[in-house]
């Protein structure tokens, strides 16, 4: 069933607080298996209704500290972005499916202090890019159809929505790859490591002044 959305949803919303970064900007960074420690905060770090909204049940600490050890960083793309003291305000994760080579389920987390700025769009367009340089044909995302920022990012990107029992299922027919995808994804990637550097150096102690 297509479902369109419902006119409190369809109509724009006031834009929030500035994103942070060079030109609105959203830095994202690729993350790694070293990343698993601040994953686990930054997951952690989520309320009840949270871990509900994301994964479609109350996720007890046990449960999220499973699903973090359960990732394959070789396989998946999993990817953040990184506050100034270096800890992780928002998470994507783009699993492929185990079935379909050409599919991938996106899953994703904003920190309350990060919401409404644009961050959880930036990171669905960055595992949208991903997707297409990775010649995948379908990108899926699953959500309760009352997450009315999930509802409204999956209509922004013009995925096909379907919606049964307060559950939603959005698909993405991803586009070919090209030259410019290529290129977009590398202009991201080399803004999201110099801003994790730029983060990294600023959060080192000052070296101790040799005495005069
Ligand atoms: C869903 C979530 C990722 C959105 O992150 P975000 O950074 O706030 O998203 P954006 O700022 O890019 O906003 C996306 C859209 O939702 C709207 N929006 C944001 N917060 C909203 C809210 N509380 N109520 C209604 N709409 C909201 C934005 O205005 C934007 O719509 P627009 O482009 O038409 O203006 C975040 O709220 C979250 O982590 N929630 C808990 C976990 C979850 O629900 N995960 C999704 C399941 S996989």
């Amino acid at each position: 069933m297509f479902t369109p959305l419902p006119p409190r949803l369809a109509s724009p919303s006031p834009p929030g607080p500035p994103v942070g970064g060079v030109g609105g900007l959203v830095p994202i960074r690729a993350l790694t298996e070293q990343s698993r420690p601040a994953l686990l905060r930054h997951l952690l770090a989520l309320a009840r209704e949270d871990r509900y909204l994301r994964f479609g049940h109350a996720a007890s600490d046990r449960q999220i500290a499973g699903y973090v050890r359960g990732i394959d960083f070789g396989r998946d793309e999993v990817f953040g972005v990184f506050d100034r003291h270096l800890e992780l305000v928002a998470v994507g994760h783009l699993a492929l499916s185990a079935d379909d080579p050409g599919e991938a389920e996106f899953g994703v987390s904003v920190l309350p202090r990060g919401r409404s700025r644009g961050i959880g769009t930036r990171l669905f367009e960055r595992a949208a890019t991903f997707a297409r340089n990775r010649g995948l044909h379908t990108l899926r995302l699953q959500c309760l159809s009352r997450n009315e920022a999930m509802m409204r990012l999956a209509w922004r990107a013009g995925m096909l929505v379907r919606a049964s029992d307060g559950e939603t299922e959005a698909t993405l027919q991803v586009p070919p790859r090209s030259l410019l995808s290529h290129f977009d994804a590398w202009m991201r990637d080399v803004i999201g490591e110099l801003d994790f550097a730029i983060k990294r150096r600023l959060r080192r102690p000052p070296a101790a002044r040799p005495e005069s």
